[in-house]
């Protein structure tokens, strides 16, 4: 990375009265990495814009559209708990949102507010960053939450040869094979481990392993796979990617995820290419802040 692209040596935006507002609504929203990463991204193409946190509860919620359209706000993002809670009150839905049924990026248009959901699109520009083949794989994904949901979507789109899901709880695996299944319907999905069928990939969407030493897989299913994919990314080398690393298996935590479901947001919302490495640096400065923002990551 050249100097003049280095996070601090960016002026600050010149605050006027044509200056666009972005943000975030969460709750708890404090710890959000979003409005310095977008801020950044705004700066370095020029675009007065700027991007804050909105801290809110969920009885605002019907009347918080009505309020961002009062003060002309342009688009924001929804992190936790408001991603599927959002959705009524919005006018449109991209087909992922309306599938999955969950908004992490809302964007004004003229036909009112319009909301996407990044996080498995954001994903698969994370493999495809990586250059890890997904055409004919067969992958194995921990979890069925709504990072699972949002994933297994994008993947089943993306021509993979089988998708097994294994959770905790078996029923919302059950649920996920069935979003699959309308998604891609000649896709073999499994609920379940065989024995005869090991993964090329291995995606972990668990929260094992992000506040304990836990694996969330056991060891001889990792046995002959080529990718090891962890979507945590704090701490940076989980259980399961030292695992990885001690069986020299490729491997990625959740870092670029995180970066590329912002940067698809940025993209929607400016119709511009994200400076996507500003963005990185951003976000490994905020998330790793001891490594000076050179972090060695996974
Ligand atoms: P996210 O939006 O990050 O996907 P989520 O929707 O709450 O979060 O999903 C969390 C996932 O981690 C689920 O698959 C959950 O399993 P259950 O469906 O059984 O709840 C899984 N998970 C969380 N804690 C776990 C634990 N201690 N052991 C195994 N799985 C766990």
């Amino acid at each position: 990375m050249n100097n003049d692209e280095r996070v601090t040596d960016l002026t600050c935006i010149d605050i006027d009265g044509k200056t666009m507002l972005y943000g975030v609504i969460g709750n708890p929203v404090k710890h959000s990495f979003s409005p310095r990463m977008h801020s950044l991204a705004f700066q370095k193409l020029c675009i007065n814009a700027v991007y804050v946190p909105f801290l809110i509860q969920e009885d605002h919620l019907p009347g918080l559209m009505n309020a961002f359209s009062i003060i002309g706000i342009q688009g924001f993002n929804i992190t936790l708990p408001f991603k599927e809670k959002i959705v009524p009150y919005l006018d449109s839905l991209s087909e992922e949102a309306e599938l999955l049924q969950s908004v992490n990026t809302v964007i004004k248009t003229h036909g009112g507010w319009k909301g996407y959901s990044t996080d498995g699109s954001g994903f698969m520009r994370s493999l495809a960053a990586a250059k890890i083949a997904l055409s004919q794989k067969k992958v194995l994904l921990a979890g069925a939450g709504g990072a699972a949901r949002a994933i297994a979507v994008s993947l089943a789109k993306a021509g993979v040869a089988e998708i097994s899901i294994v959770n905790r709880t078996q029923q919302k695996a059950e649920k996920l094979a069935d979003l699959i299944y309308r998604v891609s319907p000649a896709l073999a999905v499994r609920t379940a481990i065989s024995r005869d069928s090991s993964p090329d990939i291995v995606i972990n969407t668990t929260s094992v392993g992000m506040n304990d030493d836990k694996c969330p897989l056991a060891d001889e299913i990792l046995q002959d796979c080529k990718w090891i994919i962890d979507i945590i990314y704090n701490p940076p080398v989980t259980p399961l990617l030292k695992k990885a690393i001690g069986r020299s298996i490729s491997h990625m935590n959740g870092l670029d995820m995180l970066l590329y479901q912002g940067v698809e947001a940025f993209e929607i919302w400016t119709g511009q290419k994200a400076p996507v490495d500003i963005m990185r640096q951003s976000l490994i400065a905020s998330v790793y802040p001891d490594t000076n923002g050179d972090a060695s990551l996974s």
